[in-house]
């Protein structure tokens, strides 16, 4: 019988209600599916923790993570107590780079039953997945600000980008997109305005492309790329970005499928040299936390997710993350919802119901 080993880091806010509801869906396809599930559920990578401790993780949370297969998170910050660039460089931008997490996949579909924003869309015009690159670009620390407090005061904050970097997650992107059978690949750029590094990201993209000839290849600007999400989202199919650029794609994208409370995540180290770390796509959402109506649907996907990488698609594993879901598609249709879905249902009523559902397949 195959055993995972799970972290299980819910963190702060709503980390903490969807969490619960991840845990037992999980529980139950490992029930139905033949899988067993080892547990280590941890408190740190939390704001509350960092008030105990004055810091976000422990100096050794590499060795309490030491021989998990995976990480499963929920939503780390709290910038009424822990400032956010504080928050989430001392805990979920430290996994993805130290565990070298170098893609995050980000899957955008339109569900029946869900309140589209945009007019006439129907189930299938909206379904693409948003490749995005995780451990450098415009995410870094680097710059300074000089002449603090004066009028002069200049603020630097540098990008750095490698073509390490880039092309492996070119590679990815391209793999993937030559994997599936529209082949349409749209890259996001930035090369009018961003004048070194997006020219020079479009001569990696341009460089790869030669190698997949089947893939046809859409670099578009930020800008009308994001008008295009909106207006025109069944062009499309794998959408690859920068860091910074696919972190504001990966909200848009499921804000035009009525909810950011359904989008799950996946931060993949493809190699499996380090854990891949399965999570939300939302956060803490200071501004419902405590009133149980988080959906749960986001944290339960991103297990499902989990459960397909861990066994690479195979037997047991695919079999769990298919029925996952399935009954996600069965719940958004019919009930339970929470109000972001437009329904009125607690946050454990959807898990309850998901749960049910995955036990009955
Ligand atoms: P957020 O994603 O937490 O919330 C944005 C809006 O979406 C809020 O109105 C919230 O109520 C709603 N929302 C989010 N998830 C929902 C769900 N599951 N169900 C229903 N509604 C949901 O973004 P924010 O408000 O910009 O950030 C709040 C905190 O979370 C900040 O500290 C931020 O840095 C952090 N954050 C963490 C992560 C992460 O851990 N991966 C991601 C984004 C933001
Ligand atoms: C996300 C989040 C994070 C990011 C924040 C919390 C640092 O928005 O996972 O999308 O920007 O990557
Ligand atoms: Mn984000």
């Amino acid at each position: 019988i195959n055993t995972f080993r799970i972290a299980a880091i819910a963190g702060d806010g709503i980390g903490k209600e969807v969490m619960p509801e991840g845990l037992r869906v999980l529980r139950a396809a490992a029930s139905r599916f033949g899988f067993a599930l080892e547990l280590r559920e941890f408190d740190w990578a939390s704001c509350d923790w960092y008030a105990q401790h004055g810091q976000m993780m422990p100096d050794d949370w590499k060795e309490q993570l030491a021989g998990v297969d995976a990480v499963y998170f929920g939503a780390v910050g709290w910038p009424a107590t822990v400032p956010d660039n504080v928050s989430l460089w001392g805990s979920l931008l430290k996994f993805r780079r130290e565990f070298d997490q170098y893609i995050n996949l980000r899957p955008v579909r339109l569900f029946e039953g869900a309140p589209c924003p945009l007019a006439g869309r129907k189930v299938g015009d909206i379904d693409y997945v948003v490749v995005r690159e995780n451990t450098e670009g415009e995410y870094t620390n680097l710059g300074g600000v000089m002449f603090a407090g004066t009028e002069r005061e200049i603020v630097i904050q540098e990008s750095v980008f490698s073509r390490h970097g880039a092309d492996r997650v070119l590679r990815y992107a391209f793999e993937l997109a030559n994997s599936r059978q529209r082949k349409a690949l749209t890259v996001a750029t930035k090369s009018n305005g961003i004048a070194i590094s997006m020219p020079w990201w479009d001569a990696r993209t341009d460089e790869m492309a030669r190698q997949y000839p089947d893939v046809r290849v859409d670099k578009q600007h930020i800008d009308i790329l994001c008008a295009r999400f909106v207006l025109q989202p069944q062009r499309f199919d794998v959408v690859v970005a920068t860091n910074l650029f696919g972190d504001i794609l990966s909200d848009l994208g499921p804000a035009t499928t009525g909810t950011i409370g359904l989008a799950p995540s996946a931060n993949l180290n493809p190699e499996r040299q380090f854990p891949s770390l399965f999570e939300p796509v939302h956060g803490s959402a200071p501004d419902i936390y405590g009133r149980r109506i988080a959906n749960p649907i986001a944290m339960i996907w991103s297990g499902a997710l989990m459960l397909d990488f861990l066994t690479q698609g195979q037997g047991s594993g695919r079999a769990a993350h298919d029925a996952i879901v399935r009954a996600i598609e069965d719940v958004i249709r019919s009930g339970p919802r929470t109000p972001d879905l437009g329904g009125d249902a607690h946050t454990e009523d959807v898990g309850q119901a998901i749960a049910n559902q995955v036990k009955e397949f």
